[in-house]
C-alpha cells in the first residue's frame, strides 16, 4: 500500500497516572503501540515512523518492539502537541501520503484503513479524516462539516456550545497529502485553550487553500481513544469481545464466552473446548482437540492435541505439553516439557523438568527445583511411575520405566527399570493401641 505511516506515541499520558508511557500499556496482553504496529505491518506500507519520547528509548517494552517490528524512531524532545509530534517525524521527506495514527487508538482495524485509502484515492482528496459518531462525544475533537466536506476540527475545550452538540468526532487517524503537509504544519499556532500545536488545525488551513478535506466514518468501538484507566478498561472489554467472537467464528467452543479472557497473540486449533472462567495470557498456542476445564490460568504454554487441562490448573511460561496429556486439578507447571501421554492428574508442582512419554505423576508430587539460590533441572524418563506425595529433589535424573514408591524423597538418580523407595520403614506394634488407650484413660 502506497502510504507512509506515522504513529504519534510521544504523549506524556498524564491522565493514566502511571510511570509507564501511555502507548506501552497493554491490551489483551500486548502494548497498545504493538497493536497498531501489527496492523500497519500487515498493510505492507512503504515505511513506518514512530514518534517517541526520550524516556521511551530506555523502556524495555519499547526496545523489544524496536527489535520485533520494522520502523524508524523519531524523538519529540518537548511535548508541544500533536502537530509538533508529527513535525518531529518529518526530518526526511515522506514518499507517499501520510497515514497518521494516534498511538492511543489501538483498536483500529486493517479493513478500515483499506477503506480509507480507497476513498482517499477515489475521491482524489487532499486530507481524509477518520471520524465516528460518539454516544458521548465529551473529550473528542468535533468534526465541522459542510455537505460532504470537512471544514474544521474543533477541540472540546475550544468549542462553542453549538459545536459541542456535534456528535461526529475525530478519531485522530488521518491520511494527509504528503506534499502540502509540512507547509500546513508550519502555519499552525498555539492560539487555543491548551496553548498546544494542534494537528487538527491543519483542516481549516487546508480549507483556506481550497484543498479537499473529507470524512470517512467508522464505529466508535474501533477508535476509542485511550487517555485514562477507565478508557483502558473499556478498550479491554471491547478487544476481549472481538477476540472471543473471532475464535467462536473460527470454530472454538467457548461455553461461557464472557468469562474467558484471551490474548491478542493466542493461537487455537480445531475442535477445542474452553470451559468457563479460563484466563489465557500471552504466548499461548493450543493445538486441535484440547479441552481446557474451568478456572485454569495459562501463560506462555504450548499445548499438544488431545490434551486436557484443569479444572484449576496453572500453566506458567515455557511449558510444552505433548499429545494426549492430562494436567488435572491444582497442578502448577513452569518450564516443563511433557512428551505425549504424560499424566499429572492432581495437586502437583512441576518446575524445570523434562518428562518422558507415558509417565504418570502421582497426586501431590512436588519437584523441588529451587535450593534457595539457584534453580535445578529434573530429567524424568518414559513410562515412569512417580507414586503419590513424592518429592523430586533436583538436579536429578530418573531412568525409563522406574517406579518410585509413594511418599519418597528422591535425592539421588534412579536407574532404568529400578524400584526406588525413600521413606522411613513402617513398624506395626501389635495391641499397642489398646495399651495407649488404657494408659490415657481413653475409652
Ligand atoms: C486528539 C485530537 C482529538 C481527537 C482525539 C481522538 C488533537 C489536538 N486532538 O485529542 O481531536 O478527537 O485525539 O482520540 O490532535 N502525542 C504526541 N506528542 C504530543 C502530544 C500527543 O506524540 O506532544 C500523541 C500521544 O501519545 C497520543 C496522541 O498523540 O497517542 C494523541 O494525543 P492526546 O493528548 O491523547 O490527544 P487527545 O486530547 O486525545
Ligand atoms: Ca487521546
Amino acid at each position: 500500500m502506497k502510504l507512509s505511516v506515522v504513529i504519534l506515541a510521544a504523549g506524556q499520558g498524564t491522565r493514566m497516572k502511571s510511570s509507564t508511557p501511555k502507548v506501552l500499556h497493554k491490551l489483551a496482553n500486548i502494548p497498545m503501540l504493538e497493536h497498531i504496529l501489527k496492523t500497519v505491518t500487515n498493510l505492507n506500507v512503504s515505511e513506518i515512523r514512530v514518534v517517541a519520547s526520550e524516556e521511551m528509548l530506555e523502556n524495555q517494552i519499547f526496545k523489544s518492539l524496536e527489535k520485533k517490528y520494522k520502523f524508524s524512531t523519531h524523538i519529540q524532545f518537548e511535548r508541544k502537541g500533536t502537530a509538533h509530534a508529527l513535525m518531529s517525524a518529518l526530518d526526511t521527506k515522506l514518499k507517499y501520503p501520510a497515514l497518521v495514527i494516534c498511538g492511543d487508538t489501538p483498536l483500529i482495524k486493517l479493513d478500515t484503513i483499506e477503506a480509507m485509502y480507497e476513498k482517499y484515492n477515489e475521491l482524489k482528496a487532499d486530507i481524509l479524516c477518520l471520524g465516528f459518531k460518539a454516544e458521548n462525544p465529551k473529550g473528542y475533537g468535533r468534526l465541522v462539516t459542510f455537505d460532504d466536506n470537512l471544514v474544521n476540527i474543533v477541540e472540546e475545550l475550544d468549542a462553542s456550545d453549538d459545536q459541542r452538540k456535534i456528535d461526529k468526532c475525530n478519531s485522530g487517524i488521518y491520511i494527509f497529502d504528503n506534499k502540502h503537509l509540512p507547509n500546513y504544519l508550519k502555519r499552525i499556532n498555539t492560539n487555543n485553550k491548551k496553548g498546544e500545536l494542534y494537528l487538527t488545525d491543519v483542516i481549516s488551513i487546508a480549507n483556506n487553500d481550497a484543498q479537499k478535506c473529507i470524512v470517512h466514518l467508522t464505529d466508535e468501538d474501533e477508535v476509542l481513544g485511550i487517555n485514562d484507566k477507565l478508557n483502558l478498561a473499556k478498550a479491554e472489554s471491547i478487544i476481549q469481545k472481538n477476540l472471543r467472537n473471532k475464535f467462536l467464528v473460527d470454530g472454538v467452543t467457548i461455553i461461557d464466552p464472557q468469562s474467558v479472557y484471551l490474548s491478542a497473540d493466542t493461537k487455537i486449533g480445531r475442535d477445542v473446548t474452553i470451559h468457563p472462567n479460563v484466563i489465557i495470557g500471552e504466548n499461548v498456542v493450543i493445538d486441535d482437540c484440547v479441552e481446557i476445564l474451568a478456572f485454569s490460568h495459562i501463560v506462555g504454554a504450548k499445548i499438544g492435541s488431545g490434551t486436557s487441562i484443569g479444572p484449576f490448573a496453572r500453566l506458567r511460561p515455557n511449558t510444552k505439553l505433548g499429545k494426549n496429556c492430562k494436567v488435572g486439578n491444582f497442578v502448577e507447571m513452569k518450564a516443563v516439557e511433557f512428551s505425549d501421554h504424560v499424566k499429572a492428574s492432581h495437586l502437583s508442582y512441576i518446575g524445570d523438568a523434562k518428562i518422558g512419554k507415558s509417565t504418570n505423576i502421582g497426586a501431590g508430587t512436588i519437584f523441588c527445583n529451587y535450593d534457595g539460590s539457584a534453580k535445578h533441572f529434573s530429567d524424568i524418563g518414559a513410562d515412569v511411575f512417580l507414586g503419590s506425595n513424592t518429592s523430586i529433589v533436583a538436579p536429578i535424573a530418573i531412568g525409563d520405566r522406574a517406579i518410585i514408591g509413594a511418599g519418597s524423597v528422591i535425592t539421588e538418580n534412579v536407574e532404568h527399570d529400578a524400584l526406588s523407595i525413600a521413606r522411613a520403614r513402617q513398624v506395626n506394634f501389635q495391641q499397642k493401641a489398646q495399651l495407649i488407650r488404657k494408659k490415657k484413660k481413653i475409652s
